[in-house]
C-alpha cells in the first residue's frame, strides 16, 4: 500500500496517547473567538458525501477562524452524482489547489484510500462504521473540562453501539487512557465481537447496570430504520434503553450527560435530560471548534 499522506488524521486506533494528548494540549490554546492566522492562504476542502450539521459547520469555523479559505463540495449537485470515482474527486480537489481535505463518507476506508493516493493531508470526519476521530478528540476534551483524568474515568456508552462510529473512536480513544467502559444497548445493535474493539470493556444488560457510578453517560442515535430491522419496536426500545431522569440519577451526582448529535428527543433519551444541568451536549458542539482548528493546524504542520 503507498503512504498515508502526511499530517492525515484517519482514526483514533493507531494515534499514540502522546499523539492525543498534544492535539488536546493544542486545543486548549485555541480560541476562534481571538483568531490567529496560522492557516492564511491555506485552502480546506470540506468535501462530505453524508449529511452533516456539527462537524461541517465547526471545520469551516475553524479553517477561517485561522485565515484559511473553505470550499464545501457535497455530493448531491456535485460531479459526484454523474459517477465520478471517490479518487477522481480527490485528483480533482487537489488539482484545484486543495492543501487538507476533510472528508466524511459513507464507507469505511474512505479516507485512508484518498491519502494514501494524495500528497495533502486527509482528516476523517466520519467514514462509515469505522471512525469518527475528531469526534473522540471533541469528547476527551470535553470531559477533561470536567473531570481531571481520563484514567479510572467510569464511563457508560448506550445505544446503538454496533453501527456507531463515534462510539469505535470514543472506545479506542478511552481504553488507551484506562477509562473503565460499560456499553449496553440491543443485542442487534451490541454484537459480542464490541469486547473485542478493546481490552477491560464490560458489556450489562441494563441501563440501569450500565449507569450506576458512571462519572460520564454517553448516549447514542438511535436510526429508526435500523431499529426497523431488529425485532424491537420503538416502544420497547424507550422502555429500555431510553435514558430517563431516573436513570441517570443512578451515575455519580457529578457524571455529565453526553451525545454526539444530532439528538432525537423522546427516542434515546427524554426531553427533562437533554436539558438538564448535567447535559454537555451542546459544550461538546462548542469544543469541536477549537479541537477541529488544533486539528487542522496539526495537518498543515501549524501547530505550536
Ligand atoms: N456528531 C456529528 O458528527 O454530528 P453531524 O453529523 O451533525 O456532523
Amino acid at each position: 500500500m503507498n503512504q498515508v499522506a502526511r499530517g492525515s488524521l484517519l482514526g483514533i486506533e493507531h494515534l499514540e496517547a502522546k499523539e492525543i494528548l498534544s492535539l488536546l494540549t493544542q486545543a486548549r490554546r485555541m480560541n476562534p473567538l481571538k483568531p490567529r492566522p496560522l492557516l492564511r492562504n491555506k485552502r480546506v476542502l470540506l468535501l462530505f458525501y453524508e449529511p452533516s450539521t456539527r462537524t461541517r459547520a465547526s471545520f469551516e469555523i475553524a479553517a477561517k477562524s485561522m485565515g484559511a479559505m473553505t470550499t464545501l463540495v457535497l455530493s448531491s449537485g456535485s460531479s459526484i452524482e454523474k459517477g465520478e470515482s471517490l479518487l477522481d474527486t480527490a485528483y480533482t480537489l487537489r488539482a484545484v489547489g486543495a492543501d487538507v481535505i476533510v472528508i466524511r463518507h459513507p464507507n469505511a476506508g474512505a479516507p485512508l484510500l484518498m491519502a494514501t493516493h494524495l500528497d495533502v493531508p486527509v482528516i476523517n470526519a466520519g467514514d462509515g462504521m469505522h471512525e469518527h476521530p475528531t469526534q473522540a478528540l471533541l469528547d476527551a476534551y470535553t470531559i477533561l473540562r470536567h473531570k481531571k483524568t481520563l484514567s479510572g474515568l467510569q464511563m457508560a456508552i448506550v445505544g446503538d453501539i454496533f453501527h456507531s462510529r463515534v462510539a469505535r473512536s470514543a472506545i479506542h480513544l478511552l481504553s488507551k487512557f484506562g477509562a473503565r467502559i460499560t456499553l449496553c444497548g440491543p443485542p442487534e445493535f451490541l454484537p459480542e465481537v464490541a469486547t473485542s474493539l478493546a481490552p477491560g470493556l464490560h458489556i450489562t444488560r441494563t441501563v440501569e447496570e450500565a449507569v450506576r457510578g458512571a462519572d460520564a453517560v454517553m448516549v447514542l442515535r438511535v436510526q429508526k430504520e435500523r431499529l426497523a430491522g431488529t425485532k424491537l419496536r420503538l416502544q420497547d426500545y424507550i422502555s429500555r434503553y431510553q435514558l430517563t431522569t431516573a436513570r441517570l440519577k443512578l451515575a455519580k451526582r457529578d457524571a455529565i450527560l453526553m451525545h454526539p448529535g444530532p439528538i432525537i428527543r423522546g427516542l434515546e433519551l427524554t426531553w427533562e435530560v437533554a436539558d438538564c444541568p448535567q447535559s454537555v451536549i451542546v459544550e461538546e458542539v462548542h469544543n469541536g471548534v477549537p479541537v477541529r482548528m488544533a486539528i487542522l493546524a496539526k495537518a498543515l504542520g501549524k501547530a505550536n
